[in-house]
């Protein structure tokens, strides 16, 4: 049985069309069953529409607090049977409640190696900070902000000369590898949340390095 995956954004949908993408194979574990924007205006919505999709606009700004429109959010879920929810570039904080109740069952993606640079515009964080090699994580999703449990992470060399910008998207090409197998992993039972820790069932590349700049 493919679980039910809805995938929540805010802008321009690039990782939920990599997810929309794989989720198109027939063997792949999961399948898209609706695409949730906070902001009507999302060019995501489109392009998740000219893929055949379902979409669902909720303006934030219509709810007076943050638990309304996380119940709107959840009312959708509830309704499409999603079993799991996959944040895509969704720029809102969910309540404690919300976060707690979905532990586990939903996941987001953040342009850096997590622990480092959590919040906004990780890719000038790690330029600031000096790093050589950056990159990007899929995790569950908990209450803390970019703090849950980490399901996959690729790493992504720092060059001479980068601004935010090129870094940006020269992760943003590995985030749109990551994050399909990332679901794939949580879809298919490879990846498991145990005692607040994720767990998979085998390790691949394990004696891979990436060195940056190149030894
Ligand atoms: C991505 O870099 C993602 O990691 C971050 O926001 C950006 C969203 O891009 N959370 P897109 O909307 O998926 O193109």
């Amino acid at each position: 049985m493919r679980k039910r995956v809805a995938i929540l954004i805010s802008g321009r949908g690039s990782n939920m069309m990599a997810l929309a993408e794989a989720a198109r194979a027939p063997d792949y574990p999961a399948q898209i069953v609706a695409v949730l924007s906070n902001r009507p205006a999302a060019p995501g919505l489109d392009h998740a529409r000219s893929l055949g999709l379902k979409t669902v606009s909720i303006d934030h700004k219509a709810y007076a607090t943050r638990e309304a429109f996380d119940a709107a959010i959840e009312a959708v879920l509830l309704g499409e049977g999603v079993e799991l929810v996959a944040q895509a570039g969704f720029m809102r904080i969910q309540s404690v409640a919300f976060a707690t109740r979905w532990l586990g069952r939903q996941l987001n993606i953040h342009p850096s190696l997590l622990p480092s640079f959590k919040g906004l515009h990780p890719q000038k964080q790690a330029l600031e900070a000096g790093v050589r090699i950056s990159g990007c994580t899929v995790h569950f999703v908990s209450p803390e902000l970019d703090s849950g449990p980490i399901i996959a992470q690729a790493a992504v060399p720092v060059h001479v000369g980068d601004t935010p910008e090129t870094l940006a998207e020269r992760i943003l090409e590995a985030e749109h590898r990551l994050y399909p197998f990332a679901l794939q992993l949580v879809a298919s039972g490879a990846a498991r949340l145990e005692g607040g820790r994720v767990e998979l069932q085998s390790m691949l590349n394990q004696r891979d390095f990436l060195f940056s700049p190149k030894a």
